[in-house]
């Protein structure tokens, strides 16, 4: 068993501490918020935890393992690096960070520390996406030629980031684990028709990525919308499939549709001839990604191998927000990116 404090103990933390606590490979030795009548209540359902509001009571407690931390994202980049400079394996909510940089400085940081950096992309440890991998990995799609993704309902408007900060993370680190090739540039476009604070925070956003191999990424993400969608269609050259996370059991649907060209030299033309083949909906098993998540954390610790959702896929994603702001602040113009 491995020791391990969860500092932020809100809607997301509190789900963390859950499966920690209920996990047999973690003992939850503390847990931490600043607000101190919150963390008083969740206190009363954990009571071997410690409860605390300082987390640095947790960094300078030697015998723990590994931290959580599940605060808001302009507080991910102080708490982590204190976490990793004290050396424990750290868990850190998606985004990793608010700036490309600042997440390339917990990467370098865990690596001398010799620690793993872990993020939060629960997706990842989906029955669903990881069903997805294994069918892209068989080859049964053929080449990939598009990802597209909505994730639009009416959402609850975040104070501090906009929707593409809030909701985009899901799809690109989706898209990282999945297809894991080389961006070469990122536009997007948004618009904040609701101020508050004093704030343009775009609550309508539409990203595009261009990818080094010819593949292209589209997310729409949308705080506005009266109805519920969660959906990804990956176009490949030999069947299609879609992902409908709202459908309760036939999430995966592969279509075994496409085109094919056929040459006729007499007219020298191309003809697109459409192939319009069976559907297929894959048995998918049914479990907590976050249990798997805890599990997953835990086995790469023991093993010292970095976990699928290390500090770099942070970095990917980071990165790729970090540009479609800067795009979308500038009328939607391509931002090159190199990493
Ligand atoms: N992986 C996912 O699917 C998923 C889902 C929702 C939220 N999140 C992420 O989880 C994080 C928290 O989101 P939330 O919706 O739970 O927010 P929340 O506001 O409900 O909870 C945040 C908690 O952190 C506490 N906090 C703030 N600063 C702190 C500090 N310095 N030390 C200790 N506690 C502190 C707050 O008092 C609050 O209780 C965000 O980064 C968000 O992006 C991830």
């Amino acid at each position: 068993m491995k020791n391990v404090a969860v500092i932020g103990c809100g809607y997301w933390g509190n789900h963390i501490v859950r499966n920690f606590n209920s996990s047999e490979n973690w003992d939850l030795k503390y847990i931490c918020d600043i607000d101190a009548e919150h963390l008083n209540k969740i206190a009363k359902s954990y009571p071997n935890a410690k409860a605390v509001i300082d987390a640095g009571i947790i960094f300078a407690d030697e015998s723990i393992d590994a931290v959580a931390i599940a605060t808001p994202v302009n507080t991910h980049f102080d708490l982590a690096k204190r976490s990793l400079e004290s050396g424990k394996h750290t868990w850190v909510e998606k985004p990793l960070t608010s700036d490309a940089a600042s997440s390339q400085v917990l990467v370098e940081a865990a690596k001398r520390k010799g620690v793993i950096l872990h993020v939060d992309h629960t997706f990842i440890y989906t029955p669903a996406v990881r069903k997805i991998k294994s069918i892209i990995e068989s080859g049964e799609l053929g080449e990939i030629y598009y990802f597209d993704s909505v994730r639009i309902n009416l959402g609850l408007f975040q104070h501090d980031v906009n929707v593409l900060w809030d909701l985009a993370p899901h799809d690109l680190s989706i898209l990282q684990y999945l297809l894991d090739r080389k961006p070469v540039a990122v536009s997007a476009h948004g618009i904040s028709p609701y101020k508050y604070n004093n704030n343009d925070i775009e609550s309508i956003a539409y990203l595009n990525i261009r990818f080094e191999q010819g593949m292209m990424a589209n997310l729409h993400v949308n705080w506005l919308s009266p109805v519920k969608i969660r959906k990804i269609i990956i176009g490949g050259n030999r069947k299609m499939l879609v992902f409908d996370d709202m459908e309760p059991i036939e999430k995966i649907k592969i279509f075994d549709s496409g085109i094919e060209m056929k040459s006729r030299e007499d007219v020298y033309e191309s003809l697109i001839q459409y192939r319009i083949g069976d559907m297929m909906s894959p048995a998918i098993k049914n479990y907590e990604a976050l249990k798997e998540e805890c599990n997953h954390f835990y086995d790469c610790i023991v093993k010292d191998v970095d976990t699928d959702t290390d500090g770099k896929s942070g970095l990917y994603v980071v990165a790729i927000l970090e540009a479609a702001d800067k795009s979308m602040k500038s009328g939607g113009i391509p931002i090159e990116i190199d990493f």
